[in-house]
């Protein structure tokens, strides 16, 4: 069975040209190319030439004998001088349109099926010489050569729209993913609020646990200091003895100063809450030198350092000037410079603080606070930005210090920051921040 191949415009019109040609050099009236299809054979071109009976686009039905299925069923080519002394073919159809001579060859796609035929018609007996057929066989690899670019052009045809079914798929994947990533933007968000929520909850419960006991020994000390005065008041009525009262002076006396200790506590506790409550109005931007601001923190602790007696070291890459928020850096790195000064060296020895700050490729400026002490055991190095966590309860820790340092970091100056540490070998806190903040850090 036979496939009718698909042949463009382009080649179409050339082909005319060509069998137009050949039909004036063959001196006949009929050039023909004839394609050939599952049940029937049709003039595809028809050369322009007087006396031509065939019109192209005209079909005959195979198995009736024609000299183009000979053609075909053989591929080689046929050459009948006239019909009708040719017993064979005196009787076959295109004797009707008095087409008695045929000078036909196979044409074949390149997958070697058959296209169909090239072939020249007369109606007078003709013995064409050798030259000729080889002239028709020329013709015939011209017409072959321009269906190998044909199917080429068939090949990137499908490979383009290949490609495009592929651009297609692509973009249709594409926004399956931005849709994915948007949604899992908004967890994130809604995952960091959540966050925010329970330290929120955790830092409110830790409030009320710290203020509750100072707050609580104070109404102790009122409660009896109260109690104290009306057994005096009673005993002022009836005489009291010189002893009673000293003792009574004295009990308010040691009263106050518990009242004065509770209460300076108290103070002291909602002070550095306020500073954990990353305070919006307070945060004021501008241009500042780190340099400058590192010289001015210095001074701040400068007389704790020296007496402290540890050898601290300053170290500024270049010059590096940044538009942020100084007010926030000056707290979070006091706080650092506090703890090393703190928990780093606890017998007394003497040991080096170094800060130093670089500028990195991405605009970032990296600041680290390292002392060379005692360090931070491995499992608080997960614990110690959170709220309370501090290793000197009841001796003047609130366990807030890096929790402050953390919100000011991450908060105010839209960074990041980490902390190092291996027993021993000191602890390492290194900030990262945009060295020019964004346009409105984000709220507290
Ligand atoms: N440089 C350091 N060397 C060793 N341990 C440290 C250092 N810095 C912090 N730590 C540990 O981390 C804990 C938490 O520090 P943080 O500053 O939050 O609280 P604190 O210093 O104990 O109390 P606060 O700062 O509120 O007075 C400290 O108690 C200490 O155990
Ligand atoms: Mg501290």
């Amino acid at each position: 069975m036979f496939q009718q191949r698909v042949v463009s415009d382009d080649f179409l019109g050339k082909w005319q040209q060509t069998t137009n040609v050949m039909a004036g050099i063959f001196d006949v009236p009929a050039g023909l190319i004839m394609r050939v299809g599952p049940e029937q054979i049709e003039v595809l071109v028809s050369s322009h030439t007087p006396g031509n009976p065939y019109e192209a686009y005209e079909k005959a039905k195979l198995n009736t004998g024609l000299y183009c299925e000979t053609v075909m069923a053989t591929r080689s080519l046929l050459h009948v001088p006239h019909a009708l002394e040719d017993e064979h073919w005196k009787d076959n159809p295109d004797v009707a349109l008095n087409m008695i001579s045929y000078l036909g060859v196979p044409l074949l796609w390149p997958d070697d099926e058959v296209f169909g035929t090239i072939c020249v018609l007369d109606s007078k007996k003709r013995s064409y010489q050798q030259r000729y057929v080889d002239l028709l066989w020329e013709i015939k690899k011209a017409i072959e050569a321009d269906f190998r670019l044909m199917e080429q052009q068939q090949k990137l045809i499908s490979s383009n729209a290949d490609l495009l079914d592929a651009n297609r798929a692509l973009s249709v994947s594409n926004g399956e993913l931005k849709a994915a990533l948007d949604k899992i933007g908004a967890m994130q968000a809604e995952l960091l609020r959540a966050e925010k929520m329970s330290a929120l909850g955790n830092l409110v419960a830790g409030v009320a646990h710290e203020l509750n006991t100072p707050i609580g020994n104070g109404l102790l000390v009122a409660s009896t200091l109260k109690s104290n005065v009306g057994t005096i008041a009673r005993e002022l009525a009836t005489g009291v003895t010189r002893k009673h009262m000293d003792d009574f002076i004295g009990g308010v006396d040691q009263g106050a100063d518990i009242l004065l200790h509770c209460l300076g506590r108290a103070a002291e506790l909602v002070d550095s809450f306020k500073q954990v409550a990353v305070d919006q109005s307070s945060r004021r931007r501008r241009q500042f030198d780190l340099r400058k601001t590192f010289g001015e923190i210095l001074a701040t602790v400068g007389t704790l350092i020296r007496q402290s007696g540890h050898q601290v070291l300053c170290e500024v890459e270049g010059d590096i000037t940044m538009d942020s928020y100084p007010g926030a850096l000056e707290q979070a790195l006091l706080n650092l410079i506090n703890n090393a000064l703190v928990h780093a060296f606890p017998d007394g020895e003497q040991g080096q603080i170094r800060i130093a700050a670089c500028r990195r490729a991405d605009d970032f400026v990296e600041i680290s606070v390292a002392d060379d002490g005692i360090g931070i055991p491995q499992a608080n190095l997960v614990r110690v930005f959170e709220p309370f966590f501090t290793t000197r309860l009841g001796q003047g820790g609130s366990g807030l210090g890096l929790h402050v340092v953390y919100n000011q970091v991450t908060t105010a100056l839209c960074g990041s920051v980490q902390v190092m540490s291996e027993p021993s070998r000191g602890a390492c806190f290194t900030l990262r921040v945009p060295r020019v903040a964004p346009a409105s850090p984000s709220p507290a």
